[in-house]
């Protein structure tokens, strides 16, 4: 081919531009385990769907010797394609030109790709692996962090917004993604982080590996940032995509149907011996909503966080649901500051996007303590309360066993506008549990009795028969219906369709207040 022609020209750019930082860096990337931003993408999409926008933005930098370094792209491969055959728009940091780091132009890229994912209803995945706001750049790269933060926000709940965080996210690099509606970490390989362990070390003399401060571990245990974490760059994205699955592409369309094989009257006849019957006995409620999904398939979110509280994503016939389900075997079941807001962002994000909530209540109360006191479980404890009285999606909910208290309220009642509710006949729906009943109500007879323990196991029993059940509530119209368990599939599938097509909406407002 003639070296001058335009055609000629054109294939030397790309060339330059899939070379990235060089073979030098990019061999760097590889002993780390890492694939390059472009093959990320490229395992990432549906092959062959990757259109590239914007490959040959370059920087405009002249300070620091800037205008000597270019590179095509300027560290961020950005573009659209699809993920089972539907649209997606993704960017993907390149660690190996400037570290991934934040430049005014390529802040721009980030941007004018959102701008058209929210004009095309479609999500938005970001590939991070940064080192943060470009050095070089002093306070254009700040303002372009910040309008990607603004973007973030408004489509937040317009479009579904993803983070893989797949290397360093150190400072403003980390608000992005928090803004998102799922953090997906690398482990081993990825750290989040707004100061980083130096600062930290000269700051409050506290001495701490990166991995220890915002490791996947880290944030999948501890602080509940990431809401899943990956032994690889390819699960992670292989996560992403499956993810994907379950969610619509904006907020006017529905979640699309995924066919199975499994009968939706399926009964699951060891549902009616699972739940044990003495009452402080614990029982893994996995075991529950794995019987009665589809497949058995639950793709469940911040596992390793408030475990006391699982959320995560399954199918009822084929439709895309949300679930929402106490533990009993993780402190009882009890709700706390943390398994409350875990509940409530999922609660939101569900609602955002049309997804139906499935809730399995079996829970003693909130948690009791100064701890969670202090901590403020009044307000937390009021933002699920809040996620589920705002949530117009239908809202399922089946008590397996304990609903009491303030908790039963919160728990996606009736009252709360729970469409369908169902109890197990082993469901105990009362003010408090037997025990600390009877010591409030009856504390004379058992302070005067000859034998108070005695006494305190027969007034025990009697509460019990009177409130530990799902009697009274059903008795109310407050349970729609008192099931068996082994029907809970077809019960909660029936249910589902009903609701397809149900409308519900709150008063016209600017937005709510929820107690943050
Ligand atoms: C420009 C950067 C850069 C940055 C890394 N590089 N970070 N260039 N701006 N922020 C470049 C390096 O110069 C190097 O270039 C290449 O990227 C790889 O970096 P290394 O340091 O060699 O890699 P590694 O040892 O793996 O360390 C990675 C790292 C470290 C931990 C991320 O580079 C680092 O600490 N960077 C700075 C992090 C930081 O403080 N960022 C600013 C945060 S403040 P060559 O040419 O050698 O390959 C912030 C404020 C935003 O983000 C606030 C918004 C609200």
């Amino acid at each position: 081919m003639n070296p001058k022609s335009p055609l000629h020209q054109l294939q030397e750019k790309n060339q330059k531009a899939f070379e990235g930082g060089g073979a030098q860096r990019i061999e760097k990337q590889k002993a780390l385990g890492k694939l390059t931003a472009r093959e990320r993408i490229e395992f990432f999409l549906d092959d062959g769907s990757f259109e590239e926008m914007d490959r040959f933005v370059t920087h405009r930098c002249h300070d620091f010797g800037m205008q000597d370094q270019n590179y095509l792209g300027d560290g961020v491969i950005a573009g659209h394609g699809q993920v089972e055959g539907r649209p997606v728009f993704v960017f993907a940091q390149d660690f190996t030109i400037f570290g991934g780091s934040l430049s005014k132009t390529n802040a721009q890229k980030i941007c004018k790709l959102m701008d058209l994912a929210m004009k095309v209803g479609a999500p938005v995945i970001g590939l991070n692996d940064s080192g943060g706001a470009r050095i070089q750049e002093g306070v254009e790269s700040l303002g372009g962090y910040a309008d990607i933060f603004l973007r973030n926000t408004l489509a937040s709940g317009v479009v579904p917004q993803i983070s893989a965080i797949m290397g360093p996210c150190a400072g403003g690099a980390v608000y992005s993604p928090a803004i998102t509606d799922f953090v997906v970490m690398v482990k081993d390989s990825s750290y989040l982080f707004i100061t980083g362990p130096e600062v930290i070390k000269t700051v409050t003399h506290e001495e701490i590996s990166k991995e220890e401060l915002g490791g996947a571990a880290t944030h999948s245990q501890k602080s509940g940032v990431a809401h899943l974490s990956y032994d690889s760059d390819e699960q992670c994205l292989a996560a992403i995509r499956k993810l994907l699955s379950y969610l619509p592409s904006n907020n006017m369309e529905k979640a699309p149907l995924k066919d199975s094989n499994d009968p939706i009257d399926r009964r699951e006849e060891k549902l009616n011996q699972l739940i044990p019957i003495e009452s402080s006995k614990p029982y893994d409620i996995k075991d529950v909503i794995t019987a009665v999904i589809d497949d058995g398939d639950f793709f469940e979110t911040q596992a390793e966080y408030a475990m006391n509280m699982v959320v995560g994503f399954a199918r009822f016939g084929g439709q895309s649901v949300g679930v929402v389900a106490n533990q009993p075997s993780v402190l009882a079941g009890c709700l706390d500051i943390d398994a409350s807001v875990k509940a409530a962002r999922f609660i939101r994000f569900c609602d955002c996007y049309h997804l139906p909530i499935v809730s399995f209540v079996d829970v003693p109360g909130f948690l009791p303590g100064t701890a969670q006191e202090f901590g403020g479980i009044i307000r937390h404890g009021a933002k699920l309360l809040y996620a589920y009285a705002e949530a117009t999606v239908p809202k399922v909910t089946v008590i397996t066993r304990k609903a009491y208290g303030g908790a039963y309220d919160v728990m996606s009642s009736k009252h709360l506008r729970g469409d369908i509710n169902f109890a197990y006949p082993s469901a105990e729906i009362a003010v408090m549990g037997p025990d600390g009943a009877v010591n409030i109500i009856f504390r004379k007879e058992l302070a005067q009795a000859e034998d108070p323990a005695a006494k305190k196991k027969e007034l025990v029993e009697q509460y019990k028969e009177t409130f530990a059940n799902p009697y009274k509530a059903a008795s109310l119209g407050y349970i729609d219906e008192v099931i068996e368990p082994a029907q809970t599939r077809q019960k909660i599938t029936r249910s589902l369709k009903l609701l397809e097509n149900k409308k519900d909406q709150n008063p016209k407002k600017k937005h709510g207040n929820m107690p943050l």
